[in-house]
């Protein structure tokens, strides 16, 4: 299992986790459960998944059953719609620790709203609920370095992850290279480019050169990137061959063909185009 990254705020959680975007809620507890059984120790989650309820009474019945929660990272984001008042984001935070159970081990700004100039006051909300205990870590999710910046700016206080789209086509080595400076984590959604990479032709020659799955390859190529990374799948055996990947590595060779397939393509709607 790959190890663990150190957290800005003194903690630590898995590079690698797996994600439960688009997981219809009646079959999230399946996948948690599957996740849990495999060895994941990091549960992507959010308020927008629509399965929060369904995941935390997967987490608690694995407890019962004896696995240990100091152990867990159990996350969840702020959607943050309709308002971002601190009320509201207290409302929407107070649900999903609801579901999940307190302390929320990592709590995230889904998106900022940089048009509605509110994601500083919302990351103050932020820092104030981990300050009552209620949120163990606290981190962003889709901000550029100019968002980092100024929530860094105008609080003092740094996110300790900012998980982004990042994959072949998009690696971000500017952001990461941000965040590194800065001692924040670069965590991955749509890591596998929404599965659109596992059918590349290149990915492909170096998965089978190494005798893996083009998802090992790609998963291997996250982590020997330094960041994390929270690919999704609903089955128990791509759950189990996501995590299996620490007896190969990439060479320089491989990295450089890999790096070569670097478009900038997005799968995922960015939320300036939504608003
Ligand atoms: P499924 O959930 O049916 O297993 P990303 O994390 O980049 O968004 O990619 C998720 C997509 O990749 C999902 O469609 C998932 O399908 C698929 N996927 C995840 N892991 C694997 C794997 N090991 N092999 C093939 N497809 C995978």
């Amino acid at each position: 299992m790959p190890a663990d990254l150190p957290l800005l705020d003194g903690r630590s959680m898995p590079a690698l986790g797996f994600g439960l975007y688009k997981v219809p809620a009646d079959e999230a507890g399946a996948v948690v459960d599957a996740g849990l059984a495999a060895g994941y120790r990091l549960i992507d989650g959010a308020e927008l998944y629509g399965n929060e309820r369904e995941v935390g009474d997967a987490v608690r019945r694995a407890v019962e059953g004896g696995l240990d929660r100091t152990t867990l990272t159990v996350t969840s984001k702020l959607w943050g719609e309709q308002s971002q008042s601190a009320d509201a984001v207290r409302a929407s935070f107070a649900a999903s620790e609801a579901a999940l159970g307190s302390p929320v081990d990592l709590y995230m700004i889904h998106w900022p709203r940089p048009a509605r100039g509110q994601f500083v006051d919302v990351w103050r909300t932020l820092i104030a609920l981990r300050d009552e205990g209620r949120i163990r870590s606290i981190g962003v999710s889709n901000f550029t370095d100019e968002h980092l910046r100024r929530i860094i700016g105008e609080t003092g206080v740094f996110p300790v992850v900012n998980q982004v789209e990042s994959h072949p086509w998009l690696p971000q080595h500017e952001l990461r290279a941000f965040h590194a400076a800065h001692g924040i984590v670069t965590q991955a959604w749509s890591p596998l480019g929404r599965s659109r990479l596992l059918d590349d032709p290149v990915i492909g020659r170096i998965a089978a050169a190494h005798g893996v799955s083009p998802a090992q390859a790609i998963i291997r190529w996250h982590l020997q990137l330094g960041g994390g990374l929270t690919p999704k799948s609903t089955h128990p055996e791509r759950l189990r061959e996501n995590l299996d990947v620490d007896g190969f590595s990439l060479d320089d060779d491989d990295l450089a063909a890999i790096a070569a397939l670097e478009t900038g393509e997005r799968t995922g709607t960015h939320p300036d185009d939504r608003q």
